[in-house]
């Protein structure tokens, strides 16, 4: 963002709420160091209120804006969906191309760059996902196109099925379901999908099977504020290597940028924004 002109054009968020957001600090530091004349906002738009913004992207001439909680399903179907899209059921970024709304899911690929972040490989490995949500969906669908095995633990079994059932009917074989805090096979990487431990409930803790840390998984919590969630402190006291989910928040966030703008990703600063990110978390 360079200041306000007559041609700036409006990039943002819709939430609900939304005003806790990063994602304003973080993306308008990448618009200033690209020396764009554009703005990232955010909308608090009420799930009832979908449709009118829908109209509205067009009617302004909105570029694009991500989606959050509680929006993501509600606002897939006025969409032509990316295959992610319609894996995951959810869209995490709208893009206004010409009128038409194109609606994709970057938070699988974020992920997955968060976990090389960390030094980690998200190919061929043995999984356990805590959770069954939206992200949930996200995080299992990109490890498993990378051949990697998902066993999917929920507190509403149900769901944890439905996902599971929804992976293998892609990649066959590469996802069963586990028990809400029950034992489970050998697993080196550990994700926790749940909002359980999530400020400010930051002595909360998602049920984990007996013995987990035992094979030294690498334990990853999609949260990022508290940075150490209760799971994470565990998991490091058991001498576990962790990360949190704010290169995550980067990531999926860079790549909406790409798409926005039409830069290739690497052109995307994607360490102004994590820094960006990390400074709005210390206010
Ligand atoms: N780092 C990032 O970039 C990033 C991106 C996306 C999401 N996230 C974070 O990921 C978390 C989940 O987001 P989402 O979009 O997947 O939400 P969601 O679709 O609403 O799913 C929430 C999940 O948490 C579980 N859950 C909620 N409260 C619980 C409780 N008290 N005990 C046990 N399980 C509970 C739900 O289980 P039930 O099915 O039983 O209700 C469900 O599996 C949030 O903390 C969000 O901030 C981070």
């Amino acid at each position: 963002m360079t200041g306000i002109t007559g041609k700036t054009k409006i990039i943002g968020v819709w939430g609900h709420p939304v005003g806790h957001s990063r994602s304003p600090a973080m993306h308008n530091a990448a618009l200033r160091e690209l020396g764009l004349d554009w703005v990232y906002v955010a909308f608090d738009v009420a799930p009832d209120q979908v449709p009118q913004a829908m109209a509205g992207i067009r009617a302004l001439g909105i570029v694009g804006v991500n989606v959050t909680v509680p929006l993501k399903e509600l606002v897939a179907p006025y969409t032509i969906l990316s295959a992610a899209a319609l894996q995951t059921g959810s869209v995490n970024t709208l893009h206004n191309q010409e009128g038409r709304l194109h609606g994709d899911s970057t938070d699988g690929r974020g992920f997955l760059r968060s976990l090389e972040d960390a030094g980690q490989s998200g190919a061929g490995r043995s999984v356990l996902i805590l959770g069954a949500g939206g992200s949930a969906r996200a995080v299992a669908f990109a490890l498993a196109a990378l051949g990697s095995h998902c066993r999917v633990a929920n507190r509403t079994r149900a769901r944890a099925e439905e996902l599971v059932s929804d992976i293998n009917r892609v990649y066959p074989g590469q996802a069963e379901t586990s028990g809400w805090g029950e034992r489970t096979y050998a697993v080196d990487l550990l994700v926790n999908t749940t909002s359980v431990g999530m400020y400010p409930h930051i002595d909360e803790m998602p049920a984990l099977p007996p013995d987990i840390f035992a094979a030294r998984p690498f334990v990853y919590d999609l949260i990022y504020a508290p940075s150490r969630t209760k799971l994470l402190r565990l998991a490091e006291q058991a001498g576990c290597e962790v990360s949190n989910g704010i290169t995550m928040l980067v990531h999926q966030g860079a790549l909406s940028l790409a798409l926005w703008t039409g830069l290739p990703v690497k052109e995307i600063p994607v360490k102004v924004m994590e820094e960006a990110a990390r400074a709005s978390l210390r206010e």
